[in-house]
C-alpha cells in the first residue's frame, strides 16, 4: 500500500535557489519538492493545495528572477527519470516535462525530424518551454502539439489539447497546471541538412546575444510589430549598471548579473528601462522573464 505521507521524503526546507537560476540570484524555496514520479508530484500537489501553498515548477532555471527574499510555499523540480522519458514512433515524438529541450532538438535533428530545429540553442527544459511558448523567429513551440498531460492545481490528471493548451507569444494557457508529458508531431527532414541548419542557428545566437553569461534571456517581450532590444539600445542603454546588473554590450534586451547583482539590482534596471522606453517612444515594455517575488 501506498503511504500517504512518504511525498515528505522528497521535499527539502529552505533550499537556496540562486544555484538553480542562470541568473545565480535569489532567496530560499521555504520547500524544494523533487518527486520521484508522476504519482509522488501529484501527492505533492494535493498537499500544497490543502496547505493553500503556492506551487510553482522551475524548470531549467533559464527564464525567472528569483526574489532575494526567495520565495513562499512549494518549489517543484522534474528532476527523476521518470519526468526526463523521450520515445519517438515515426514522426510522432513522446516526451516527459524534464526532457532537456537542447538535447531533444538535438536528438530529433539527427533522426531527421525537423520542426523543432527553430529552437536549436533556447536552454530550457521542455515543460518550460511548453508553458512560455518558447520561441524564436524560426517557430515556436506549441505549434506541433498535438496533446498535454498535465496536472491540474487539485492534483487530477488530464489530458489537453493544443487549442486547450492557448499557446500564445511567449505565453499559454498552462501557468496553473504542471505539464507531465506531451506528444510533439515534427515535419520529416533530412538529418544532415537539419543538424547544419541547428549549427547555423546556434552559430547566429552567440554572435548576438550573451550566452555564456548568467542572465535570464530576453527580459522582455518584442511588443507587436518592434524589438525591445532595438528599442533600449535606441533609448541609450546598453552597458548601462545598477548595482552588479548590466544591460548587456551585446544585445540590450538581456540583463547580465556581471558578480553579485541582486533581485533588486535587475528589477531595478529593468524598471529604469521601461520608464525611459515609454518616456521616449510611448511603448509599455511587458516583462518576458517570470519574476519570483516572496509574497506571490
Ligand atoms: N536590436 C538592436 N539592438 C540590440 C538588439 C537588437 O538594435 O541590442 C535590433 C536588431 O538589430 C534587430 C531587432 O532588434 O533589428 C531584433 O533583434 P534580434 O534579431 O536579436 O531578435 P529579438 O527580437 O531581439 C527574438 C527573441 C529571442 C530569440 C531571437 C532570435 C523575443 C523577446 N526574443 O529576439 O528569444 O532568440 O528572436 O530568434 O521574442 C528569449 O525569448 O529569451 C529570446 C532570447
Amino acid at each position: 500500500m501506498r503511504c500517504a505521507s512518504a511525498w515528505k521524503r522528497c521535499v527539502r526546507r529552505a533550499e537556496p535557489l540562486a544555484p538553480y537560476t542562470n541568473f545565480r540570484i535569489g532567496g530560499p524555496a521555504d520547500l524544494l519538492a523533487r518527486p520521484r514520479d508522476a504519482a509522488q508530484l501529484a501527492d505533492v500537489v494535493r498537499a500544497a493545495a490543502d496547505a493553500e501553498l503556492p506551487l510553482r515548477v522551475l524548470g531549467a532555471g533559464n527564464n525567472v528572477l528569483v526574489s532575494d527574499a526567495g520565495v513562499r510555499g512549494m518549489i517543484v523540480q522534474l528532476t527523476s527519470n521518470a519526468f526526463r522519458r523521450v520515445s519517438i514512433d515515426g514522426n510522432r515524438v513522446r516526451a516527459a516535462a524534464g526532457a532537456n529541450l537542447p538535447r531533444l532538438v538535438h536528438h530529433c535533428c539527427r533522426v531527421g525530424l525537423g520542426g523543432l530545429v527553430g529552437l536549436a540553442g533556447v536552454p530550457a527544459t521542455l515543460g518550460g518551454a511548453l508553458r512560455m511558448n518558447a520561441g524564436t523567429q524560426h517557430g515556436e513551440i506549441g505549434r506541433f502539439v498535438t496533446w498535454l498531460d498535465v496536472l491540474e492545481p487539485d492534483g487530477s490528471r488530464r489530458r489537453l489539447s493544443r487549442a486547450a493548451a492557448a499557446f500564445r507569444y511567449r505565453q499559454s494557457g498552462l501557468d496553473r497546471r504542471i505539464v507531465l508529458e506531451c506528444e510533439l508531431e515534427l515535419p520529416i527532414g533530412d538529418a544532415d541538412e537539419l543538424l547544419r541548419t541547428m549549427r547555423a542557428i546556434k552559430r547566429a545566437k552567440a554572435a548576438h546575444q550573451p550566452l555564456a553569461a548568467r542572465c535570464a534571456g530576453c527580459i522582455f517581450k518584442n511588443p507587436p510589430g518592434d524589438a525591445a532590444g532595438r528599442l533600449i539600445d535606441a533609448a541609450g542603454f546598453k552597458g548601462r549598471v545598477r548595482g552588479g546588473a548590466q544591460v548587456s554590450e551585446r544585445h540590450a534586451n538581456f540583463i547580465v548579473n556581471r558578480g553579485g547583482a541582486t533581485s533588486r539590482d535587475v528589477v531595478a534596471l529593468a524598471e529604469d528601462i521601461r520608464r525611459a522606453v515609454f518616456e521616449r517612444q510611448g511603448i509599455v515594455l511587458e516583462y518576458e522573464i517570470q519574476i519570483w517575488e516572496r509574497a506571490a
